[in-house]
């Protein structure tokens, strides 16, 4: 009697799992996609080399980290040794390299954080964001490439969370939300911290891959094919993972106290950190430690009122994964 509920308590989860694995589906890009991207990426790469014929381009983002939905903007980075020029002086300078080239909606935004050309692929209609010397992102989308390449939950769950972001509008740093990047290194972290571990920490194991960026020295292992069943002995389903996801943002993080880490696959502290308000500009509402930039707090974009909306949403989706036999509608309703 034991083991026949048991197998069918199993089949239940496993039939919760099915929509959530449906719109994963949905979400992965088509092959068509790879070839525009290739083709965007060659026009850009011969009109830069008329003005740098030393330049290189790097594609970083979900474009290149596994992580990216149909449709999603293409990040490209731009390395040039130009010393002592400025950067927005070089986005200028790029900018009027592609208008040149009769490509439309060439935008400098020079007074962003990171400042950027915008434009639109002419053939595609894809957009497409290109950044000066942006190395870190480059490495860090390798590490979040090799993370997702050890388990296939990891994927699933950062496609489903990434569109409930979406969906529900708390993935718009300008609206003091958290970044895609964010989001998918809560996900690491949460599969990291799974008993028995889904993920293992790729920075704490021996050094395979190791470059030097910005005096930051960025090493991990990337043998990840020798990782492929790491996760093995734990068989949570992936609705089993997308609750639990909620849950723990919702309620079990200390959001007062603790910092999320990936590079070190486990929970620090603020004050280890300094991470108080006071100590610098930032609020620390939610922290999250970039991998290699680990003085750099993911949640230092959110506020008073956004923390507020992001755990409301938290406990939103928490709420219907617990309560709602069929959760998926009500979780992606459009906000
Ligand atoms: N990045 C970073 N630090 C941040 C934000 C972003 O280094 N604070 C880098 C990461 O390499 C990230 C890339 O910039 O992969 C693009 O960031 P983002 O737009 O947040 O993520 P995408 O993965 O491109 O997501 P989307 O599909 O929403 O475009
Ligand atoms: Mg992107």
């Amino acid at each position: 009697r034991m083991y026949k509920s048991r197998s069918v308590c199993r089949r239940d989860t496993d039939v919760l799992s099915v929509p959530f694995l449906a719109i994963y589906e949905s979400l992965i890009p088509p092959e068509e996609e790879k070839k525009k991207e290739k083709q965007v990426l060659a026009l850009l790469e011969k009109l830069v080399r008329k003005e740098w014929p030393a330049a290189k381009l790097h594609l970083y983002g979900s474009r290149a980290n596994s992580f990216g939905v149909s449709k999603s903007d293409i990040d490209v980075c731009l390395v040039i040794e130009e010393a002592g020029l400025k950067k927005a002086k070089i986005i200028r300078k790029l900018a009027d390299v592609l208008r040149s080239d009769n490509l439309q909606n060439v935008q400098a935004l020079t007074g962003a954080r990171v400042p950027i050309v915008k434009l639109m692929d002419p053939v595609t209609g894809i957009p497409c964001n290109i950044s000066i010397n942006k190395l870190l992102a480059v490495v860090n989308t390798k590490l979040l490439r090799d993370y997702a390449l050890i388990d296939p939950r990891l994927r699933q769950l950062a496609f489903i969370i990434k569109h409930w972001a979406k969906s529900r509008r708390v993935n718009e740093t300008y609206h003091r939300t958290l970044s895609s990047y964010a989001y998918v290194l809560m996900c690491i972290h949460y599969l990291q911290m799974r008993r028995p571990a889904i993920l293992p920490c790729l920075q704490e194991m021996e050094t395979t891959y190791s470059v030097t960026v910005d005096d930051i020295n960025c090493a991990f292992f990337d043998k990840v094919e020798k990782l492929r069943d790491f996760g093995r002995h734990n068989k949570e389903t992936i609705a089993q993972l997308v609750r639990g996801f909620f849950h723990f943002w919702a309620y079990c993080h200390d959001y007062a106290n603790s910092v999320i880490s990936v590079r070190t696959g486990s929970i620090i502290s603020k004050r280890e950190k300094g991470w108080f308000i006071g100590t610098d500009n930032d609020r620390h509402l939610i922290c999250i430690e970039d991998p290699f930039e680990t003085s750099h707090d993911l949640g230092r974009v959110v506020d008073e009122y956004s923390i507020k909306v992001l755990r409301e949403e938290f406990e939103r989706a928490a709420e219907i994964m617990l309560n709602d036999p069929n959760p998926c509608i009500k979780l992606f309703k459009l906000y």
